[in-house]
């Protein structure tokens, strides 16, 4: 009789974002939009094979911010489509047996959004306390010493009523009032809308931004250097972020909002995954819940500024694994819309060998688009900059992770139609070999290495929900592991170093090959003395072991 617990789709399922805006173009505007995620689809789930995808914002927007400044939480952009096509989009990935995530920007609206117009016309409009008020400081200036994450002050006087207005992010993304209970109504109405539209989950934008300190006091300075493993937020990091962000009152919204996906779940699990950028992993941990009653998962961001080495990796691994409460479900991110390409922060080997280890670690992988052809961080001429935040702050830009898709070799890299006279963004200068035709046809592509390992994890028990156990005796450049279910167990040996080291394990036996990065190795290894080349991972399944 089977042991194996029942694991839902968004546990066992990986994940890849898509950038609308970058990700396929089907009017020749040279912006991507969501007829041109319809058209790919097909890749997605028979080419790579992954089993959802996440949107990031589509909805109507004045772009301040790419789409992370919503105007109407229920539409979508005329840029990407209408909300037809979005229904024939959730239909169409359906039909293939994938999941859709949205994105929900909860924590701040448009400027532009009828609300905030609303609340800045007058005091007393009932819309006022939709937003985040505030009279002067007592020095005069703004009420408190908050700054906004993209630079400055996080307060906007408002000449024509007289007070301030927070906004955490640009002063075109006002932060709404979560502690107004009809800004939650509101918001919950958004989320309703697009679970009867069929979607199958959110990822909650900034999601422990929603709760402040509700008597607004100034942040402490940033003594320390702080051991922050995230990049560098330039004057940001001058402070700790104590009080303008994750109010424990947090958690009493995600419990209201994982009553409401619950509601929603009876055909088939919905999930809810916060963007939570906290490196404290027990403070992290509290946004799953108590009782596993509020966010199935947030984000684990660690990986991404991890300095790439076998004893650091494998700590973040076991301080997930130490921090998660029981029954809680770990995940991986190891590139996104907001930070350098992997490939350009890990060079191509260890684009390859960061795969195998996104793929095989035990919890749920998010992919993003591009990452699987090796797409690398685009440098932008300083006329072509995009996002405002490289425009506040230089060197924070982040057009260069946004750059549009390499489909093929061909005029605009197939993103756009070939007479389209401008793309949004540059394509990359090396996109006529790094693109997915032409991986298609070479053997031991990084696409080709993706395809083989979405494959052996689908096909693998012990991968998609087996034990996590690491194994001690290898050299100290050496990340070695075991995933097991069921019986089955699965050993992957992953070599940081630029020469050959051997993982000798005494008593062990024989193992079946089922992958290597390097794309030309499979089956028998004796893994009592089990060598792996330069930059080499593998995974293998146990034969007979100790
Ligand atoms: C996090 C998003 O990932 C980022 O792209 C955006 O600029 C901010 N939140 C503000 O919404």
């Amino acid at each position: 009789m089977s042991t194996t617990p029942a694991h839902l789709w968004w546990q066992t399922g990986v994940i890849y974002q898509i950038y609308p805006r970058s990700f396929q173009d089907s009017t020749g505007n040279g912006v991507g939009d969501l007829r041109g995620v319809i058209d790919k689809l097909d890749y997605l789930s028979e080419t790579l094979g992954v089993d959802a995808i996440w949107l990031s914002p589509f909805y109507p927007s004045p772009m301040a911010d790419f789409g992370y400044d919503v105007a109407d939480y229920t539409d979508v952009h005329p840029l990407f489509g209408d909300l037809t096509v979005f229904d024939e989009l959730v239909a169409q990935t359906h039909q293939r047996g994938l999941r859709v995530i949205i994105d929900l920007v909860p924590n701040h609206s448009s400027d532009q959004h009828p609300w905030f117009i609303e609340s800045r016309s007058s005091r007393d409009n009932p819309r006022r306390d939709w937003y985040v008020w505030a009279n002067p400081g007592s020095a005069g200036g703004p009420p408190n010493n908050w700054l906004s994450v993209f630079g400055g002050p996080a307060w906007e006087w408002d000449e024509a009523t007289g007070q301030y207005y927070l906004h955490s992010f640009l002063k075109e993304q006002p932060d709404l009032n979560w502690r107004n209970p009809a800004v939650q109504a509101a918001m919950f109405d958004a989320v309703r809308f697009w679970l009867e539209r069929g979607v199958d989950g959110f990822r909650i934008d900034v999601a422990h931004f929603i709760m402040k300190d509700p008597a607004m006091r100034d942040n402490p300075p940033n003594r320390e250097h702080w051991r922050d493993l995230h990049k560098p937020l330039g004057d940001y990091d001058s402070q700790l972020h104590q009080y303008d962000k994750g109010h424990p009152d947090v958690h009493a919204v995600y419990r209201a909002l994982r009553r409401l996906l619950d509601e929603h779940s009876a055909d088939r699990p919905r999930v809810s995954i916060g963007e939570i950028h906290i490196f404290d992993w027990d403070v992290w941990a509290t946004y799953y819940g108590a009782g596993l009653d509020e966010l199935h998962m947030p984000f684990n961001f660690q990986l991404l500024g991890v300095p790439w080495a076998a004893p650091a990796i494998r700590q973040i691994v076991e301080a997930q694994e130490a921090a998660l409460p029981p029954g809680a479900w770990p995940n991986y991110v190891l590139g996104n819309h907001d930070e350098t390409r992997l490939a350009t922060r890990l060079g191509p080997a260890g684009a390859r060998l960061a795969a195998m280890l996104l793929l095989t670690l035990r919890g749920t992988p998010t992919l993003y688009y591009g990452d699987e052809i090796g797409m690398t961080e685009v440098p932008i001429p300083p006329e072509r900059q995009q996002d405002p935040w490289g425009r506040r702050v230089p060197g924070l830009g982040r057009d260069g992770c946004r750059t549009p898709m390499q489909w093929d070799p061909g005029p605009q890299a197939g993103f756009s139609p070939p007479d389209t006279p401008a793309l949004w963004l540059p394509l990359a200068d090396d996109y006529r070999q790094v693109n997915v035709a032409h991986e298609l046809q070479a053997p031991t592509s990084l696409l080709n290495l993706y395809r083989r390992l979405l494959a052996v994890r689908r096909a693998t028990p012990a991968l998609q929900w087996g034990r996590y156990r690491p194994v001690d005796d290898a050299p100290s450049d050496c990340y070695v592991y075991v995933r097991e279910a069921d019986g089955q167990r699965v050993l992957v040996a992953l070599n940081l170093a630029a020469e050959e080291r051997t993982v000798s394990l005494p008593g062990w036996g024989l193992g079946d090959v089922l992958l290597s990065t390097h794309l030309d190795r499979l089956g028998e290894a004796d893994l009592s003395r089990l060598r792996l080349r330069p930059h080499e991972g593998i995974c293998c399944l146990v034969i007979d072991d100790e």
